[in-house]
């Protein structure tokens, strides 16, 4: 069949505007999820450090008051730009003033600062329960620009903050204290790659290195893990506005493009920070109780496709 049947699953869709028009709605949608959601305590008790937090638009951010709205008991929050830390900190206590919210100036890939706090998270709560390790950077240089440096600096900050994570995080995990309610070690440990990591497209060589090496920690170390409960996972999202694209978005709006942002997406659109926020509690959380070493794609469906344009061949 011509075009596998592209063609004609194509000619049906929507112009771009109007699913911009449909995108701009969904999207509000799914915003205003935590306004109108009980909460279900799916952290309870749970303390968590979470890195990568201080963007206004980021994943981190959206991740720390979804964690808090599902009331766990400490939230370590770490940030190498401290400029909007107090906002966090003062946004989850004033909604949520059960949990404690702890917030830090620290680079993501320094192990002394991720050792300890881990080390702060046993001595004041005496148990580490979930890890989302999150800060990253991207990077734009084609590969016959990008410099030792350059793939050096994204290895550091984006895979190597994994390992320190997965390192620092699992010990503390693994220490066990009755009188805090924890019998036996456990713990999730949350690690976000990119669809960048899976396949090509989506990110420079660089970067897309480094998010193949976090999906590759998530798997081996899963299994050095073994029989600890302690379960290490990654999400891989797909195109999210954030602070780390926000520059994208706001030139495409300009030049009234807006509508063409997801188009080769199955679903159309690109994704809100809240999308990546709700796989991460889901992770976090024990409904994911036997869901471990895995690379969590969730990108509208876009990296389930190779790439399809009408009339022509791969
Ligand atoms: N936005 C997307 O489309 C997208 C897609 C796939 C993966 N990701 C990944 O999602 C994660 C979160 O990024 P985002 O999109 O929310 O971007 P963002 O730029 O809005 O947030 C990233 C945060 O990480 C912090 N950070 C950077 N380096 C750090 C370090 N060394 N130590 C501590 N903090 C550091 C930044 O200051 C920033 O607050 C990143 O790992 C990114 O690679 C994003």
């Amino acid at each position: 069949m011509a075009g596998g049947g592209y063609d004609k699953v194509r000619s049906q869709s929507k112009s771009a505007e109007e699913q911009y028009a449909v995108t701009t709605a969904r999207i509000k949608q799914i915003q205003s999820q935590l306004d109108n959601s009980v909460r279900a305590g799916k952290l309870k008790g749970k303390v968590c450090i979470v890195t990568g937090v201080g963007s206004l638009k980021g994943i981190g951010r959206a991740a720390s008051i979804l964690f808090a709205h599902e009331g766990a008991k400490h939230l370590y929050l770490l940030d190498f730009d401290p400029t909007n830390l107090p906002d966090l900190k003062s946004t989850i206590e004033k909604k949520y003033p059960d949990v404690k919210v702890t917030t830090a100036q620290a680079d993501a890939a320094d192990e002394a600062a991720i050792s300890g706090v881990c080390d702060q998270a046993l001595r004041e709560e005496g148990r580490l329960d979930v890890f989302f390790a999150n800060a990253g950077i991207a990077s734009r240089d084609p590969l016959a620009d990008t410099s030792v440096e350059t793939f050096m600096n994204t290895m550091r900050v984006n895979a190597l903050s994994c390992f320190l994570a997965v390192k620092h995080g699992s010990a503390a995990m693994l220490k066990t204290n009755p009188s805090r309610g924890k019998e036996f070690s456990s713990g999730s440990i949350i690690l976000t790659a990119s669809t960048a990591g899976i396949r090509s497209g989506a990110g420079t060589v660089d970067y897309s290195a480094s998010k193949a090496a976090v999906n590759s920690i998530a798997k081996t170390s899963a299994y050095q893990l073994q029989k600890t409960d302690i379960r290490i996972n990654t999400i891989c999202p797909g195109l999210i506005e954030t602070g780390m694209t926000g520059a994208t978005f706001d030139y495409a709006r300009q030049r009234g493009s807006a509508g063409k942002i997801g188009q080769l997406n199955p679903l159309g659109r690109f994704g809100v920070p809240q999308e990546i926020a709700n796989a991460a509690l889901f992770l976090a959380s024990d409904d994911s109780s036997y869901v471990n070493g895995q690379n969590l794609a969730v990108d509208g469906g876009l990296s389930a496709s190779h790439p399809v344009v009408p009339g022509r061949w791969a």
